[in-house]
């Protein structure tokens, strides 16, 4: 079936089964890699990516069901890598192996989208379903925390 959406701002149309997901949509039509597959199954957040500027896991999202929808990537979050979480990232050495880490941005710009200053319990709710095989939890917390005290705009609604 043909479905017409927008990615990271550019409309685009596939022609691909409805019930593919949206993860293999992305990494395997679109050619945007940086949106991980863990489990496949919802349970590690490595493919989350912001449909409608709500956090979902890509891998179990059909993409019969993002018809319309306004998709963004972690290739998306910053045109040129300085979003505040991005910085924030870098400043801290947050990542290990990094295979976690788009999965994990995501969710966190979602949540600084809507919570300008989260606690930690905000931080570790909204993370919690993140997982992070090198346990870098400590360096995420750290690192939104950082993020959040920067007035850099941080809007996760895709611009056209
Ligand atoms: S790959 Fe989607 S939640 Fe694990
Ligand atoms: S940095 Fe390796 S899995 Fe998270």
């Amino acid at each position: 079936m043909s479905v017409s959406l927008t990615i990271n701002g550019t409309p685009v149309s596939v022609d691909v089964p409805g019930e593919m997901p949206l993860l293999w949509v992305l990494r395997d039509v679109l050619d945007l890699p940086g949106t991980k597959f863990g489990c496949g199954r919802a349970l590690c957040g490595a493919c989350t990516v912001h449909v409608n500027g709500s956090a979902v896991r890509s891998c179990t999202a059909q993409i019969a069901e993002a018809e319309g929808a306004e998709v963004k990537t972690i290739e998306g979050l910053s045109p040129d890598g300085s979003h505040p979480l991005q910085r924030a990232w870098k400043a801290l050495d947050v990542a290990q192996c990094g295979y976690c880490q788009p999965g994990q941005i995501m969710a966190a710009a979602a949540l600084l989208a809507r919570t300008t200053k989260p606690t930690d319990a905000q931080i570790d709710a909204a993370l919690s379903g993140n997982l992070c095989r090198c346990a870098t939890y400590l360096r995420i917390r750290e690192a939104v925390k950082l993020a959040a005290t920067d007035s850099a705009p941080r809007s996760i609604i895709p611009t056209r």
